[in-house]
């Protein structure tokens, strides 16, 4: 069996991305499959390929060779790609992170790539990060950060998305407010569904308890299990 890689896009920054990319880590890898993660553009002092290979109990040191593949582009000043860049007087080459995904590629069978920030993220004045995503056919999961905003900013995700006909795998709704009322928690998933059509795959609750959390995503990563393989 092969198993399809996947682009794990947000509504926003800031919103679980990092988090539901290192539980479908761990749960593919508790799968059997031999699966690896990106964040192809890192920005700030943060290093979100480090909370993922904590989330997938992996040991960094055995992961040495393919460290930097794992984050082709890692810059100090925490914004959009194209400013931390051009802060650094560095340019973002699509060839390079696309060869970064072909190398991995070929050590294992599947990658998850975390996005940087939201959907038309731009990493120049003429190229978004999405643009690779199509290039490489990548499927996507969007990560809809559940709160007061979230039916907007999800429709426009779509609405991106499918006017460069990309694939939606579905939607992980994810509670990262302890504060938001569950009138507009349980609201947002029904919602999105009647308007879109979209699957949703499940929502994650708010939580410190990351065991917990990943018992939560279970059921989600048992419903992509069946999209991803072919
Ligand atoms: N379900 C949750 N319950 C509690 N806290 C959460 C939950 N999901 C995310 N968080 C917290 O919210 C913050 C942002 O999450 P995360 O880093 O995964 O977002 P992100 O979308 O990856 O951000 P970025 O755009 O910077 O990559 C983190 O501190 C994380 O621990
Ligand atoms: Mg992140």
């Amino acid at each position: 069996m092969k198993t399809q890689s996947i682009f794990i896009a947000g509504t926003d920054t800031g919103i679980g991305k990092t988090i539901v990319t290192g539980l479908m880590a761990e749960f593919f890898l508790r799968c059997g499959y031999k699966i690896i993660t990106q964040k192809w553009i890192q920005t700030g002092i943060d290093s979100d390929i480090d909370e993922h290979i904590r989330l997938m109990k992996k040991n960094r040191k055995n992961l040495i060779q393919h460290v930097s593949l794992m984050c082709p582009y890692h810059f100090q000043f925490p914004s959009s790609p194209h400013l931390a860049a051009s802060i650094e007087k560095r340019t973002i080459s699509k060839e390079k992170i696309k060869q970064s995904f072909w190398t991995l590629k070929k050590d294992f069978e599947s990658i998850l790539v975390e996005a940087t920030g939201g959907i038309l993220v731009p990493l120049s004045g003429s190229l978004f990060m999405i643009d690779i995503v199509k290039e490489l056919s990548l499927p996507v999961v969007l990560v809809a950060g559940n709160k007061l905003g979230t039916i907007n900013h999800t429709l426009l995700s779509i609405e991106a998305l499918k006017k460069r006909k990309i694939r939606i795998l579905g939607i992980i709704f994810n509670n990262l407010e302890k504060k938001t009322d569950l009138r507009i928690l349980e609201d947002n998933p029904v919602i999105l569904n009647k308007i879109t059509g979209e699957k949703i795959l499940g929502v994650l609750p708010w939580t410190k308890d990351i065991n917990l959390l990943y018992r939560k995503f279970i059921p989600i990563g048992n419903k992509l299990d069946k999209h991803i393989s072919q």
